[in-house]
């Protein structure tokens, strides 16, 4: 493997840089019309009356489409498919009110301003209902969801009871982590064209063929008579992963005018209808021996859900199988709020879980008088204690020490509030990350075209993230091919099938089904120049055969060497192509896949305002083969950016009075600017994954930002004395007593 690992630069950047990449929304079409979508300004009741007659009678009004004039759907609206894989939608089939920011309109002209202009004519009457949205309220309601993501809702190992018993040192605490929304650069957006009962939707989303089919469902038509095309994509985060109503409303609007119809969310509109991380509140018992043994742990989380739906945060996930603690009690509880409903966000789960865990572990560690990191080795997990099977690869121990040599742990003194500068304290802190490593069926397909170059394809997506580019040299190494002569397609899902792009998955799904198609495209090339007499490589054996820069090529005598597109015209011209579908084996009944990191933050808090600064940030990853430096790195920096936000900045705020989120846009949902980061340092242990797939490629989506809020938290402690178990870690928490 020579190009494998290269820091390869985006295949796609130029297209990037100079707007030639096209998004959903940019997608030129003949007598386009425009939707916005009108959403409800109440959090629980019915729609009383609609007075559309003003709007209608607008210039290029096309449709007002409400509850009363819909298509009605089969099944009403309700996708075929259980949760969270087809979701709750709002789908104007009756006049109920969930949660504020609902869609229960759409308005459709023949620009956008005046379907803005019309939207605001609309005059909906509600009947209101009392709403639950404040989760300290709500929070007698909690009750179990059944299995949320498919995992166990509450887990038992060893005694508990004898467990606290035999460890003498305690830490109780809850730690909570508010709702936070996915604000990718690009908000979701689609543009729907039916040809007779045929539909083409551009669609920014996580998953091709995943939305053609919930889609399908919706309408009660084929998944071959959907085509989703997705070629860019910026950002999705998980709240791309999962068709919203705005679809299949923008399907249907098309259906209802003839025209070609498009819906862009306006920002305020991604917080509600689309996702969020909901709110945690996450109390840890954990019981330690003097030495730091831990005895016994216990993790209950309670989360918000919406109305309609149990999706549930899987906080303690990391719990169950990060430390060898031999007795423990988890378990997950949800709250149902008027709010919209909350789905995968990145790491969703690990986020929050390893915030609260990391940050009970360091109080133990207090408590203890014991280093932080010197505690995460005594617990050492050296095989999954929940699931009781050994690890595909782990290589935490060298994160661990890596990351404190690089950071300069062993400057940290012990004791909170004993390093400072002038009015600045500074703090150091620690945290593990982990991921699991996830892996789909995908297939491929790879042409040898009859100019020397390679179509290589798969039904994949690349939210930003760098798929075409690490699938360009995967393709390009298996081949033997220069990545210049490789045109990886994705993000249509006419290609084979792939995966959605959520769990950290696609790379370890896709790459070795590319890898595979490529291969078996190569030994075809071989074969046919080694059976063409008047081949130079003509009899030559096999094992002394390589192709090199799209050269069939023999080893021991270079000069004899002949070239791809020679070979097939000499063939006939017609392409070579191999298609293969690639999945997972039993490998997952024995091992447990995961990934680890460990991450270290130096904090400056000033003494007198409370105000926090993260100078540095030192990650070291275990994430198996790394498929490309560069891009990579960029995966990892955004993970660490987006945990900086998540410790100091995000929040949704709710206004308890009317269910809705008073910080609804970019201005005030803060997330990190240049100016919030410093200096971010990244290490891969780089060592393959020996079961994970024919590269030992994991994922890297979601690892970058686990363990770095707890670490910030953590370092913030160090810094002042005060632990905050609230996130964000805003000054007003800190100040006074820092
Ligand atoms: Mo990721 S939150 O599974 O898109």
């Amino acid at each position: 493997m020579n190009l494998i690992g290269q820091p390869v630069d985006r295949v796609d950047g130029l297209l990037k840089v100079t707007g030639e990449a096209r998004y959903a929304a940019e997608f030129p079409e003949a007598r386009l019309a425009h939707a916005v979508l009108v959403t409800s300004t109440i959090a629980s009741g019915t729609i009383a009356s609609i007075d559309a007659s003003r709007a209608q009678a607008l210039p290029g009004v096309l449709l007002v489409m409400t509850y009363q004039n819909a298509p009605r759907l089969p099944n009403g609206g309700r996708p075929a498919l259980a949760p969270p894989a087809g979701r709750r939608l709002s789908l104007l089939q009756d006049n109920q009110v969930h949660y504020s920011n609902e869609p229960v309109a759409v308005v459709v002209a023949d620009t956008l301003e005046r379907a803005v202009d019309a939207a605001r004519q609309l005059r909906i009457v509600y009947q209101q209902s009392s709403a639950a949205v404040d989760f300290a309220l709500a929070k007698p309601n909690a009750h179990a969801p059944d299995k949320p993501q498919g995992r166990q809702t509450d887990t038992q190992r060893g005694s508990f009871e004898d467990g606290m018993q035999s460890g003498p040192v305690h830490v109780n605490a809850t730690y909570t982590t508010p709702i936070e929304h996915h604000n990718p650069m690009e908000p979701h957006a689609t543009m729907a064209r039916w040809d007779g009962p045929q539909l083409t939707l551009y669609d920014s989303t996580q998953g091709v063929s995943s939305a053609a089919q919930a889609v399908a469902k919706v309408f009660g038509i084929g998944p071959g008579d959907v085509r989703v095309i997705s070629p860019f994509i910026g950002g999705g985060f998980g709240c791309k992963g999962s068709s919203w109503s705005h679809v299949s409303l923008c399907a249907m609007a098309a259906k209802q005018t003839g025209r070609p119809v498009r819906l862009v969310l306006e920002r305020p509109q991604m917080f509600g209808p689309v996702g969020a991380r909901p709110r945690t509140e996450q109390r840890f018992a954990i019981a330690a021996r003097h030495d730091g043994t831990l005895t016994a742990m216990r993790h209950d989380s309670i989360s918000n859900t919406s109305t309609i739906e149990d999706w549930t945060e899987t906080c303690c996930m990391v719990t169950r199988m990060l430390y060898a603690v031999p007795n423990q009690v988890t378990t997950h509880r949800i709250v149902p709020l008027n709010l919209g409903t909350p789905t995968f966000m990145r790491a969703p789960g690990e986020t929050t879980g390893s915030f609260a865990l990391e940050s009970a572990m360091d109080e133990l560690a207090a408590a203890l008088k014991m280093d932080p990191l010197a505690l995460r080795l005594k617990n050492y997990a050296e095989a999954d204690p929940q699931e009781n099977k050994p690890w595909s690869g782990k290589s935490l121990r060298e994160c661990y020490r890596i990351g404190a040599e690089k950071f300069g742990w062993s400057k940290r003194s012990a004791a909170p509030r004993s390093m400072r500068n002038g009015g600045t304290l500074i703090g150091m802190g620690m945290a593990t990350a982990t991921y699991p490593a996830n892996r789909s069926e995908a297939a491929a397909i790879a042409r040898i075209l009859p100019d020397g170059t390679a179509m290589v394809a798969s039904g994949t997506q690349d939210l930003g993230t760098g798929t075409y580019t690490v699938m360009t040299q995967v393709a390009a190494d298996a081949l033997g091919f220069s990545p210049e002569n490789i045109h990886f397609a994705l993000g249509d899902s006419t290609l084979p099938r792939a995966p959605v792009s959520g769990g950290s998955q696609s790379a370890a799904s896709v790459s070795p089904a590319v890898r595979e198609v490529a291969s078996q495209a190569r030994n075809q090339l071989i074969a046919l120049a080694l059976a063409d007499p008047a081949s130079p490589v003509h009899g030559i054996a096999l094992d002394d055969i390589t192709v090199d820069n799209g050269w069939v090529t023999s080893r021991s005598q270079p000069g004899k060497r002949d070239p791809a597109a020679a070979i097939i015209a000499r063939a006939g011209g017609k392409p070579i192509e191999a298609t293969s579908t690639v999945k997972p084996g039993d490998e997952k009944q024995k091992y447990s896949f995961h990934s680890f990191g460990a991450v270290f933050v130096e904090v400056h808090v000033d003494a007198d305002l409370g105000t926090i600064r993260v100078p540095r940030v030192v990650g070291v990853y275990d994430v198996g083969r790394v498929l490309n430096e560069k891009t990579a790195r960029s995966q990892l920096m955004g993970g660490i950016v987006w945990g900086v936000g998540a410790a100091l900045q995000e929040e949704s705020s709710v206004d308890t009075r009317y269910g809705r989120f008073t910080n609804a846009n970019l201005a005030e949902y803060h997330v990190p600017v240049n100016a919030d980061i410093g200096a971010l340092d990244i290490t891969f242990i780089d060592q393959p994954d020996p079961y994970i797939n024919s590269l030992g490629v994991r994922g890297i989506g979601e690892i970058g930002i686990t363990g770095v809020p707890a670490a910030i938290a953590n370092a913030v402690y160090h810094a002042t004395g005060v632990r905050v178990r609230d996130l964000p870690v805003t000054l007003d928490k800190v100040m006074g007593v820092a």
